[in-house]
């Protein structure tokens, strides 16, 4: 029998009381995502270190379904780049999601399949809307806390890395003299340009 199920959210770490499946995403898994390579390198030198985590609960992956857990962005940078989650256009591209930020301080870069791009903030309280077709990644721009956020979104969705991995987002969230920065990424190409 399919019962209602329930999670407490256990503060200050803003943590899920249980969880079904626990991703660690390390720096190794994010190879040409970062601009500065030379500084990925070092940093992988030194260590392969942890940059998100995602605790999800297992549902049926169909429509009608829903998918939601919590995400979790360590504080860091490579060079002068924040830590950032890989990011993704859902397989579905016509389904939306809902964040809700429980702690921390980043942002949501997000951009749609025409080019079209959006930087949204994230602090605690702050409930944000993906439309359908916009990809979306989260920043945490803090120094000490990670940046933590629960999301819901249809069990039918799925997730398209590829296209991200190949040109990245459009704009690269940086700090420069303790300034947090939106730029243009290098490495992307406008949709009607790529090969
Ligand atoms: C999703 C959500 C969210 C996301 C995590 C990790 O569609 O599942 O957007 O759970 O997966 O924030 O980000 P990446 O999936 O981009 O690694
Ligand atoms: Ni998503």
């Amino acid at each position: 029998m399919d019962l209602p199920s329930t999670f407490d959210v256990i503060f200050p770490q803003a943590l899920p009381s249980t969880y079904d499946n626990h991703t660690v995403r390390k720096l190794s898994s994010m190879k040409g995502q970062f601009a500065d390579q030379q500084a990925y390198a070092r940093l992988l030198d030194k260590e392969d270190v942890v940059l998100y985590e995602v605790y999800e609960f297992k549902r049926p992956q169909e429509a009608g379904e829903l998918l939601y857990g919590i995400s979790v962005v360590h504080p860091g940078k490579v060079g002068d780049e924040y830590y950032m989650t890989k990011g993704h256009f859902h397989a579905v591209r016509e389904t939306a999601e809902v964040y809700y930020c429980l702690k921390g301080q980043g942002v949501m870069v997000m951009e749609t399949p025409e080019g079209d791009w959006a930087v949204e903030e994230l602090r605690p309280g702050k409930v944000l809307y993906v439309p359908p077709c916009w990809a979306h990644r989260s920043v945490n721009t803090g120094s000490q806390e990670d940046l933590v956020t629960f999301f819901v979104y249809p069990g039918h969705a799925g997730h398209d890395y590829g296209t991200i991995e190949q040109y990245g987002f459009r704009k690269l969230v940086i700090e420069v003299n303790g300034q947090l920065q939106i730029v243009d990424n290098p490495r992307w190409q406008a949709p009607g340009e790529r090969p």
